[in-house]
């Protein structure tokens, strides 16, 4: 049989991809060479997550007392910890697949190569068998950046060090970690492992965490896992790892730091490599599938979306992706804009941000009003936090009265930054949303409130 759509990769942009193309009544070939559901469901978003969830729940336990809750010898189970997101994640997996099953995709669970295209379509192998469909969706996401770093492959190979699969099924808690990147996963995981009684220690080569994130939030970041004992070394590239220690260079020299385990956690490439991309001529740039803005290759009916274009590796961009790629293939019109994409770091204090940076807005010279407000001007935020210190920071184009980004961190970052998103995509104005009845108390009114000091 000839599909109409065959999909390589199983994450959220493929998945999502899939069950969008059957509810429209195509035929649809799935290809997945791990689990449904990728990275994000399997070793990534969602079992840090559960991870995450139970660190916090053990971190307010401890500042029981401030909360006239009596608490006593408070201790993460990591073990139970473990369990519990293999179950989670295992439903959740299954979720997909019952998904899949339901609007008539076919899976194949393994690996699958391009190896070319005829008059009936391109061909696909994944062992013996050849599949044909009349067009091609590469989803198939990224891997972990290994540098060329000495020690680091064979101490990924001895188990030394670990990338975000491995750490997420470590059975003990390493004494020392050492963590390589202060990016989203190295402070996520840091975040964990402190919580969870490591001696943590990050290395980044930056001047600063939290890559692109505003500098002001990242500073109030760091600052909060400083206080909380975990061990920063900014400015350090790591340049060689041993048994038993990692090496950086500073602009004072070589130094060193001892670690029982390391994360590697430096950036994410674009899974590219064997694909067989060059059998049908797909334009890459260092590995990302250049795509345009309706998820089209430079091939007729090749698309490619999520980390694999390299464009916006988070799963959320995956899946608006996807439904601009079915979009296309359906002859319906949708383009996909990035300047919207809101991102969260669940660390504790979480982050939330979209939009322009303030550091960014300047860099493109635009026109913005600031206006940052503590989380302490919400009711709800000052109930339930004793001694935050979270913030807002609004930017607002001064000619327009726009919204160009908001940035937060503190408590229910993650689940008010989708509102900020739709202020940007809809180019609400400051009087548009001066007239939005926000509930009360929450956390989200300093929106609303910021209009005012604007
Ligand atoms: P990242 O790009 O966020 O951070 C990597 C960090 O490593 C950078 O700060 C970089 O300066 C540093 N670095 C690079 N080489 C170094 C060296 N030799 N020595 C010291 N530091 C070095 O990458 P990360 O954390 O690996 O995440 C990968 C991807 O996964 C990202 O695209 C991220 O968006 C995504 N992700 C998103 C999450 C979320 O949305 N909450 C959670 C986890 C991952």
């Amino acid at each position: 049989m000839v599909y109409d759509l065959i999909i390589i990769g199983g994450g959220p942009g493929g998945y999502l991809a899939a069950e969008r193309a059957g509810q429209a009544g195509l035929s649809v070939l799935l290809f997945e060479k791990h689990a449904l559901g990728g990275v994000c469901l399997n070793e990534g978003c969602i079992p840090s997550k559960a991870l995450l969830n139970s660190a916090k729940i053990a971190d307010y336990a401890k500042l029981g007392k401030r909360y006239g809750v009596i608490t006593e010898n408070v201790s993460l189970d990591h073990a139970a910890v473990i369990d519990r997101k293999n179950k989670v994640v295992r439903g959740l997996v299954m979720g997909v697949s019952m998904k899949m099953k339901k609007n008539g995709v076919t899976v194949v669970n393994d690996k699958a190569v391009i190896e070319g295209r005829d008059a009936e379509g391109f061909r696909v192998r994944a062992g013996d068998s050849i599949y044909t469909g009349q067009r091609l969706l590469i989803a198939s996401g990224s891997v972990p950046a290994m540098p060329p770093i000495p020690g680091l492959v064979e101490g990924y190979e001895s188990g030394y060090v670990m990338t975000n699969r491995e750490i997420l099924d470590m059975t003990q808690i390493p004494e020392k970690l050492v963590i390589i990147g202060g990016g989203v996963i190295g402070l996520e995981m840091a975040s964990y492992f402190n919580s969870a009684g490591s001696k943590v220690t990050v290395v980044e080569m930056l001047d600063h965490i939290a890559g692109p994130t505003d500098r002001e939030i990242s500073s109030i970041l760091y600052k909060n896992y400083k206080r909380k004992g975990v061990d920063f070394r900014l400015s350090a590239k790591v340049t060689r790892l041993s048994d038993n220690e990692v090496f950086y260079e500073t602009t004072e020299g070589v130094q060193s730091v001892q670690a029982d385990k390391v994360l590697v956690s430096i950036g994410r490439s674009p899974n590219t490599r064997g694909l067989g991309l060059e059998a049908i001529g797909v334009e890459a740039d260092r590995g990302r599938i250049i795509t345009d803005e309706t998820m089209k290759t430079n091939i007729s009916e090749v698309y490619a979306v999520g980390d694999v274009n390299g464009v916006s590796m988070l799963a959320h961009t995956a899946y608006r992706e996807a439904e601009v790629c079915i979009n296309t293939i359906l002859g319906k019109k949708d383009r996909m804009r990035y300047h919207a994409i809101p991102s969260v770091i669940y660390t504790n204090p979480e982050v939330g941000s979209v939009g322009e940076t303030e550091e960014s807005a300047k860099e493109k010279g635009l026109d913005v009003k600031i206006v940052k407000l503590p989380l302490s001007y919400s009711g709800r935020y000052v109930a339930e936090n004793s001694g935050g210190d979270g913030v807002i920071k609004i930017l607002v184009d001064r000619k327009y009265q726009t919204i160009q980004g908001v940035h937060m961190i503190g408590s229910y970052a993650s689940e008010i930054i989708y509102g900020a998103a739709m202020m940007i995509e809809t180019e609400m104005r400051v009087e548009d949303i001066r007239q939005i009845v926000f509930p009360h108390p929450t956390v989200g009114e300093v929106i609303r409130e910021a209009m005012w000091e604007i």
